[in-house]
Parts: structure tokens; C-alpha cells; sequence
């Protein structure tokens, strides 16, 4: 187990733009001309079903990574600057260049350098630039600050070009770098969160035909809390490929060409042709696709009692079944079970990908402080870890704050 980075503390949308650009002056010397931002995602329930044909219930979340980039002086230079001021690391990136072509450039390089080969390889212009980059979302959280990042890329390039994607087009390009760029064989949920987020609103994404109805988020005395466990346990890395082959050689063996067709009495009824693993994996899958529209459904209808007993049980699922938790998100979600109606939680569950992270938890507006210090005592005293914890409204998605 290794512990991630502690939260930064929270700074406004505004806040972060104007030191960004500060800081972009005195880096390059030039004031910016472009200023885009791209909101990290948190996922209300639907989890591991997005590469499965599902439904999943995301928002883009109010923490941003901001970019700003002016046009260098020396305009021959083919290669763009990009320097991430948190970690005050550099990388030359040029839209040509092949996944892995520099081993010392920081880790982040990957994730602008696919989205530069994307918007390349789709015959669009990729003009040289310096930038600077900063965010306030947290850092291997499992809140997509990836997909923020190569979805801030984008906006950039748009912003930079006069252009505007099609806003599909736009999260492919960006699922696309992380494929091919970052070697994440992820499905499509974090990178349309980050484009298509909208204010007020959770979105309800059919993965298969990647439609998005909006569920608007009316209660004004319930707020969503993300509990950052502030662990990320390695494994052997190659844990959500795994589940991906598992779920392909389910599927195939149950015998239809997708997971929306599939009822649990079809994965009942495949018992004996599944390995263990996969029956698990399956009965995760079909019953997560069902969870996740009657969510939707008890959310626009205001019964929270329903939409809270659907997070538990999302949660058991990808923990017995789907074996993605771990000790110290089922500790957090314990917490949160304990606290109960009585203490104003509704339901809470792990969110993202899992093997840390964070969990999403819906509570009373009046009882979330109180919750919070729960949360905070109680599992720093079991784990020795301090969680972080905010709140947060379905925030606009990725958007320019400023050109020319
Ligand atoms: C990661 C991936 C997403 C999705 C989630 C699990 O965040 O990037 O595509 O599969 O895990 O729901």
C-alpha cells in the first residue's frame, strides 16, 4: 500500500486560473492567451459496466485542472513546452511523437502526448505552444484527474486552433491517448464526465450507444461527499485489464454478442460453463447495469431511500463479486453504513476504479460535518491514514476561461 498525495486545500475554479496564469509570466515570460479548464468526475453508481456495454451515472465534480499556454517567440521551435507547476516537472512533446519515445519524461507527458497524436492523426493542426498546468483535483484519487488532464489537452488545442470538436469526437480522442498512450485499456466514462459535465446535473451514459440523458440533482438538502481513503494499492498493475478479459471470456461463454441482453437468469442458467471468477464477474456485471437505471430512475423521482440501498448493495457487488475494494474502502463505507439514516447518510459506496481511492457517499446537507468528523476520527484511527473529504455539486465540464 502506498499512500497518495494529501489533498491540496480547496481553491476556487477563479483562484486557480489566476495563479496558473501568474505563474505562466513568470515561467515563459509571456502573459497567457489561452485559459481552458477540465473538471475531474466522481461516478454515482455503475462502476467497472462502462467497457461492458452499461449504463453508468456520473458528474463532473467542482475541482479543476487549468492550462495555459501563449505562442513562443521563436517560432521554428516544433515541439511544445508543457510544465506542470505542482510538480514542477517539463516535457517537449510534439504531436509526432510514438507512444514511449522519451523514458525520462514525467509520468503525466503520456496523457498530453496522446492527445496531441490524436488531434494530429485526425488532420487537424497542432500548433506549438508553452504551457503551464495546475489543478485542484486530487492526484491518483480515482477521480480522473487523468482524463482531466487529456481533456484539458483538448481544450487547449481547440481554444489554440479556432476549432471546436464534436464533443464525442473530442472524449474518443482523449479515451484514445489513454489507451494507446498510457497502456489503460479504460472504457469511456471518465473522459465524457470531464467534456459533457453540466451544472446541477448527473448524466445517466448509455455506454453502448453513448447517449447521455440528463438527471437533474433537484435536492437542495442532500450533497454528495467524496472520502478520499488517500491509498492506492499497486497490485501487479494489470488488475483492470484482468477484469476487462474476464468479463469478454464471460460474456462469450454465456453466448450472446452483449451484456445488455444478458438477464440474471441467463448467468444462472451459463452456471457450469463459467469458471468461478467469471460467474462472480458476471453476476456483478448484469446486476450493476440494472442497479444503475433504476438509480437514475429513484433519483429523478426523489426516493433517496431507494437510490441509497442501490449504492450498498453497487458496493458489496464490486467488493465480494467483482473484488475491486479494499480493506480501507470497505472500512470507509462500513463507517458511513453504521452512521446510518439516523446520522443523515443515505447510502455510500466505492467509486472509480477501486484498490483505493475514494468513496461517494450521499448525506443530509445538515448532518455532513457532523459525518465528516465521524468519518475522519474513526478511520485514521484504524488505518494511521488522515482521509480527505469534500463536497461537491455536478460541476460544467471542460470549457475555455479566456482567449484573445
Ligand atoms: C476507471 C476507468 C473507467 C471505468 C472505471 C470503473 O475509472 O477509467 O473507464 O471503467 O474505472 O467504473
Amino acid at each position: 500500500m502506498t499512500t497518495t498525495e494529501n489533498d491540496t486545500p480547496t481553491e476556487s475554479l477563479t483562484e486557480l486560473a489566476d495563479r496558473v496564469s501568474e505563474t505562466h509570466k513568470k515561467l515563459y515570460g509571456q502573459a497567457p492567451e489561452f485559459i481552458v479548464a477540465a473538471p475531474g468526475r466522481v461516478n454515482l453508481i455503475g462502476e467497472h459496466i462502462d467497457y461492458n456495454d452499461g449504463f453508468v451515472l456520473p458528474m463532473a465534480i467542482e475541482r479543476y485542472i487549468v492550462m495555459a499556454a501563449s505562442k513562443p517567440t521563436d517560432t521554428d521551435e516544433a515541439q511544445s513546452q508543457y510544465h506542470s507547476i505542482s510538480m514542477d516537472s517539463s516535457a517537449r512533446l510534439a504531436a509526432t511523437d510514438q507512444p514511449g519515445s522519451d523514458p525520462s519524461a514525467p509520468g503525466w507527458a503520456c496523457y498530453v502526448q496522446g492527445v496531441l497524436a490524436g488531434f494530429h492523426q485526425s488532420g487537424r493542426p497542432t500548433p506549438t505552444l508553452n504551457v503551464s498546468f495546475d489543478s485542484t483535483v486530487p492526484l491518483g484519487g480515482g477521480l480522473s484527474s487523468s482524463a482531466a488532464l487529456e481533456v484539458a489537452t483538448a481544450t487547449l488545442l481547440e481554444a489554440a486552433t479556432s476549432t471546436t470538436l464534436d464533443m464525442r469526437e473530442k472524449a474518443l480522442i482523449c479515451q484514445k491517448a489513454e489507451h494507446d498512450y498510457a497502456g489503460v485499456p479504460c472504457g469511456i466514462m471518465d473522459q465524457f464526465s470531464s467534456v459533457f459535465g453540466k451544472d446541477g446535473e448527473l448524466m445517466l451514459l448509455d455506454c453502448r450507444s453513448q447517449e447521455i440523458t440528463a438527471v437533474p440533482f433537484r435536492s437542495d438538502d442532500i450533497t454528495l461527499l467524496i472520502t478520499n481513503s488517500n491509498v492506492k494499492h499497486e497490485l501487479n498493475g494489470g488488475e483492470y485489464a484482468e477484469r476487462r478479459s474476464q468479463c469478454d471470456s464471460a460474456l462469450q461463454k454465456i453466448g450472446k454478442s452483449t451484456w445488455r441482453d444478458i438477464s440474471m437468469d441467463d448467468v444462472n442458467a451459463a452456471r457450469d460453463q463459467l469458471t468461478d471468477l467469471e460467474f462472480k464477474r458476471a453476476r456483478h456485471v448484469v446486476g450493476e447495469i440494472q442497479r444503475t437505471t433504476q438509480a437514475a430512475e429513484a433519483i429523478s423521482a426523489g426516493r433517496w431511500d431507494e437510490v441509497g440501498k442501490l449504492m450498498y448493495a453497487s458496493h458489496d457487488s464490486l467488493s465480494d463479486d467483482f473484488e475491486v475494494s479494499c480493506e480501507e474502502l470497505d472500512l470507509l463505507v462500513n463507517l458511513a453504513r453504521e452512521v446510518n439514516s439516523e446520522g443523515g447518510v443515505i447510502g455510500s459506496r466505492m467509486t472509480g476504479g477501486g484498490f483505493g481511492g475514494c468513496t461517494v457517499t450521499l448525506v443530509k446537507r445538515d448532518s455532513a460535518d457532523a459525518l465528516i468528523q465521524a468519518l475522519t476520527s474513526r478511520y485514521k484511527a484504524e488505518t494511521g491514514v488522515e482521509p480527505s473529504c469534500f463536497t461537491s455539486r455536478p460541476a460544467l465540464g471542460a470549457h475555455i476561461l479566456s482567449t484573445p
